[in-house]
């Protein structure tokens, strides 16, 4: 049988590696797929550059158009990010009728609905396993694996760069810059490094993961999104000391009234497997009805573990190429038309515990003010801690982990704690889950 033909947008880091993937394991490609996958064009902006890899019998172009516009091409692999060009060239692909694979959780993320909705008309199939988690097959066991449960939660740490910092500032005190350098070097942060630290890279992914785990359109702008930049060694230390490690999360969890969306650093109960996932590793914990928690790890950026989940969308698409259309696996796991309108929930209606740590006047009273206010409202206190202040320091530093409350209740007791005279520092705020 003739190879597929496969026309490749992008020769970056995870380009390189699924050349080098596909020239690698052509034989047992083959063996799976029942034919060969070829990359016969691919398109770079920079034609000069070295590259990672063998391009023999690869036509080159600085014109990514001529890639999807090639009458040859039957499947297009975007792999060159970001949500512009990236856009236009997988919408022009679709309307030329070939099948996609991208990388690309922005792209899916903020234009995924259209996306599906074009491909779905022109009965051509966009696979994205590679857009989170790396190369965790993490979009396939959701999608089709778990297809038997109804999903309750599932909470991961979803970007690699975020978690190797964290990891380097936990365990060898290194600096929060000089790490990222490193992320950056290796090939894992994004080409805006800010959409690591901050959260919106894990917030793309999140969208993604919640919508095929619930069957709810993809709503990137209704995600909590907050970042790993405001996290101090101090609260690092302060959590290890209760039991816990701070972690990036993504979680999404169906509640009664709808969908909670959030991406934030959690700490975690040191025990828990998740808490032990360090440096690049990526892991998602999902918890189904029927099957309780699973849990998927693996490198979740980087070249080849990436060009591992881009090649199995290759190898998927080259088998469906002879399926009807309407037998497919649903894009988003569930039929387009069944898919539900469960609204995302603000955070002030989210349910969570929460470690609190403020700086006061070291004087009586002051800690029995603090969890009157809590009382008041409802709050349980599950443990206190105040670490030793330093000789010359003339406060005291407080500590506190509540029971889980509705965040709107957190804040209304977290103004009430700012507003007395005691209080000499913003307090810091970071949830807690216990991952039950
Ligand atoms: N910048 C991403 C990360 C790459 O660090 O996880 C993989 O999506």
């Amino acid at each position: 049988m003739e190879p597929v033909k496969v026309g490749l947008l992008g020769l970056g880091t995870v380009g390189s590696g699924v050349v080098r993937v596909l020239a690698r394991n052509a034989d047992e490609i083959q063996r799976r797929a029942g034919r060969g996958i070829r990359i016969v064009r691919a398109s770079a902006r920079d034609l000069t550059r070295e590259r990672d890899c063998d391009l023999g019998g690869i036509t080159l172009t600085s014109q990514p158009y001529e890639v999807v516009d090639d009458p040859e091409v039957q499947i297009v692999l975007e792999l060159i990010g970001g949500t512009g060009l990236a856009r236009e060239l997988v919408m022009r692909a679709i309307d030329n009728g070939k099948h996609v694979v991208t990388a690309n959780k922005a792209l899916i993320a903020l234009h995924g609905n259209e996306i599906f909705a074009r491909a779905s008309a022109q009965g051509v199939t966009v696979a994205f396993e590679a857009a989170v988690g790396g190369g965790i097959p993490i979009i396939k066991a959701i999608r089709e694996a778990l297809s038997g449960n109804t999903i309750e939660w599932l909470a991961g740490i979803i970007n690699g760069t975020g978690n190797f910092i964290l990891t380097e500032m936990r365990d060898k005190g290194r600096d929060f810059e000089d790490v990222l350098s490193e992320a950056q070097s290796l090939g894992y942060a994004e080409a805006d490094p800010t959409f690591d630290v901050e959260g919106v890279d894990a917030a793309h992914k999140l969208t993604i993961l919640a919508s095929i785990a619930f069957g709810i359109p993809l709503q990137f702008d209704r995600v909590y999104t907050e970042g790993i930049t405001r996290i101090t060694r101090e609260d690092v230390g302060n959590a290890a000391e209760l039991g816990y490690r701070i972690k990036h999360l993504g979680i999404a969890r169906r509640q009664p009234e709808g969908i909670e969306l959030r991406v934030h650093p959690t700490l975690i109960p040191e025990r828990r497997l998740l808490a032990n996932v360090d440096g690049v590793m990526n892991a998602v914990l999902v918890r189904g009805d029927a099957v309780g928690p699973t849990l998927y790890y693996g490198p979740g950026a980087g070249a080849e573990p990436t060009a591992s989940a881009v090649v199995a969308d290759l190898v998927d698409v080259a088998r469906d190429l002879t399926v009807d259309p309407n037998n497919r696996v649903p894009h988003l796991a569930f039929q387009p038309d069944a898919l539900a309108d469960l609204p995302v929930l603000p955070i002030e209606e989210a349910i969570s515990a929460y470690y609190l740590h403020l700086r006061a006047a070291d004087r009586p009273g002051v800690l029995a003010d603090i969890t009157r206010i809590l009382g008041e409202r409802g709050i349980s206190i599950e443990a206190v801690l105040q670490p030793q202040p330093a000789e010359e320091a003339e406060d005291a530093s407080i500590v506190i982990l509540t029971a889980p409350v509705r965040e709107s209740h957190m804040n209304d007791a977290i103004e009430a704690i700012q507003r007395m005279d005691a209080i000499t520092m913003p307090l810091t705020k970071i949830r807690v889950e216990s991952l039950k």
